[in-house]
C-alpha cells in the first residue's frame, strides 16, 4: 500500500477538475452547452504571438532548454511593459523572473518563504493556486473571507493580531477573481503598510490588470509607498493576450525575493519553453495594440450579459474590472446544485461560488468567454432554472 501525503490529502478538490467530464457527457448526448466555466476567453491568439512563435519553431537554438534564465529579450520586454505601463522601472535580469504561467509562480512561492507551520492568508472565495500552494509548501492557510459587505477587499486588519504575527505571505489579488473586485489606492496603501509591519509577503497577483473597463485603470502594487520592500508581483499573459494554453507570465520584484523564487523553481522546472517567450516578448512590446480590441469585447458582453440577468431576477454588480460576474443567489439555495442544474438541464456551465472556497456560498461565476447573443442566451437559461428553484420552494413551504 502506498501512503499519499497528508498535504495532499488536505488539498480540497480542484474546482475546474470534474467539469470537462460533465461537459463531454452532455454534449455526446446532444445537448447545446454554453460554457461560461473557465476563464479561457474564446479570442484567438494574437498574430502577432503566432508568427514570433513560428519563426521561433524554425531555429533549433529555441527548443533548448531554458533555464531560469530564459531568453534575455522576454527579461527586457517584461521590464520596458512594466516601465511603460506603471512608471517603475526594474531591472530585467535580477528583479524579474519568467514563469510558466502565473499560476507557476503562485503556487510555488510559498516554498521560498514558509517554515513549517507559518501562516499564509489567502482570500475566499479566491483563485484556488493559493490554497494549495500554501498547503503543499507546509504552511498554515488563514482563509479570509471576501465579503460583498467589504466591498470584496482582503483586510488585514481583520485578521486576528496572533495570526498576523505568525503570518508570512499573504496573497492579494485585485481585479479579482471570482468577484471582479477592484482595490481602490487606500486599500493598497494601508495593506502594504500592514505588511510592512508585520513582515508579511504581498504577493500581489495582478493578472488581470489590464482587463478593465469604463476607464478604470488598475495600479501595481509597486505605486504604493514601501511596497518594493515586502511585494512581489505576478502577470499573466493568460487573460489580457489571449494565451491561457502558451502558459507565460512573470514576477516582478526586488532581487532577494525574485532570487528565492528563482532557486525553487530551478528544482522543479526548466523555465517556459525559448520559443513561447520569444512570442511573449513580441505581444509585450505591442501590448496595448493587442489588448484593446479584447478589452472592448469583454465590455461589450458584460454590458449585454447584465441587464438579461437582471431582467431574469439575479442581483450582480457591473464589473469594472476582470472576465467574470459574480452572481447572487437567493438565500438558501447551494451553488453547486444551482450550477449543476443549470448544466444539466439546459447546458448553461458556470461555476459554482462554493468552487473557489466555502466562502464563495451564495454565488455563482460567469466568465465572459463567449460572445454577447450566446452569453443571453446563457443568461435566460440560467433565469429559467431561478424560477424553477423559487416555484419549488414555494410549493414545499407553502
Ligand atoms: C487570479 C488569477 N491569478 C492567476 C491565474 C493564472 O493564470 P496563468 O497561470 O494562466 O498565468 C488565474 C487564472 O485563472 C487567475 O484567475
Amino acid at each position: 500500500m502506498i501512503e499519499i501525503s497528508a498535504r495532499v490529502k488536505a488539498l480540497p478538490d480542484y474546482p475546474l477538475a470534474e467539469i470537462p467530464g460533465i461537459k463531454r457527457r452532455l454534449v455526446e448526448s446532444g445537448m447545446d452547452v454554453i460554457d461560461l466555466g473557465a476563464g479561457d476567453n474564446d479570442a484567438p491568439p494574437p498574430s502577432i504571438a503566432v508568427e514570433a512563435m513560428t519563426e521561433a519553431l524554425a531555429d533549433p537554438a529555441y527548443s533548448k532548454y531554458g533555464f531560469q534564465q530564459g531568453l534575455p529579450a522576454f527579461r527586457q520586454a517584461a521590464s520596458d511593459w512594466v516601465e511603460r505601463r506603471f512608471g517603475k522601472r526594474f531591472d530585467p535580469v535580477t528583479e524579474i523572473l519568467p514563469l510558466i504561467g502565473s499560476k507557476d509562480g503562485l503556487a510555488h512561492l510559498p516554498f521560498a518563504v514558509v517554515n513549517q507551520g507559518d501562516v499564509a492568508i489567502v482570500p475566499e472565495p479566491g483563485y484556488q493556486a493559493y490554497l494549495g500552494g500554501a498547503l503543499l509548501a507546509g504552511a498554515e492557510p488563514h482563509v479570509a473571507p471576501l465579503r460583498r459587505e467589504h466591498d470584496f477587499l482582503l483586510e488585514l486588519r481583520r485578521v486576528p493580531e496572533a495570526v498576523l504575527r505568525r503570518a508570512k505571505l499573504a496573497f492579494v489579488n485585485y481585479p479579482n477573481n471570482p468577484t471582479s473586485a477592484v482595490a481602490t489606492p487606500e486599500y493598497l496603501e494601508r495593506t502594504v503598510a500592514a505588511c510592512r509591519r508585520h513582515g508579511i509577503l504581498l504577493a500581489y497577483d495582478n493578472a488581470y490588470c489590464d482587463l478593465t473597463f469604463d476607464g478604470y485603470r488598475a495600479p501595481s502594487i509597486f505605486e504604493f509607498p514601501g511596497a518594493a520592500e515586502i511585494a512581489l508581483e505576478f502577470f499573466s499573459l493568460s487573460k489580457s493576450f489571449s494565451m491561457t494554453g502558451w502558459r507565460l507570465g512573470f514576477a516582478v520584484g526586488r532581487a532577494e525575493l525574485i532570487g528565492a523564487l528563482t532557486r525553487v523553481k530551478s528544482y522543479v522546472d526548466t523555465g517556459p519553453f525559448l520559443a513561447v517567450q520569444r512570442a511573449g516578448a513580441a505581444v509585450l512590446d505591442r501590448a496595448d495594440e493587442v489588448v484593446g480590441p479584447i478589452r472592448k469585447e469583454l465590455e461589450r458582453r458584460r454590458d449585454a450579459a447584465v441587464p438579461v440577468l437582471r431582467k431574469a431576477g439575479f442581483v450582480l454588480e457591473s464589473p469594472k474590472a476582470a472576465m467574470y460576474l459574480w452572481v447572487a443567489l437567493p438565500a438558501g439555495v447551494p451553488s453547486a446544485a444551482f450550477a449543476r442544474r443549470a448544466l444539466e438541464e439546459t447546458g448553461a456551465l458556470v461555476l459554482p461560488g462554493s468552487a473557489f472556497g466555502p466562502a464563495g456560498e451564495g454565488y455563482f461565476r460567469i466568465a465572459l468567454t463567449t460572445g454577447p447573443d450566446r452569453l443571453t442566451e446563457a443568461a435566460r437559461r440560467l433565469g429559467r432554472i431561478l424560477d424553477a428553484t423559487r416555484r419549488e420552494e414555494l410549493a414545499t413551504t407553502a
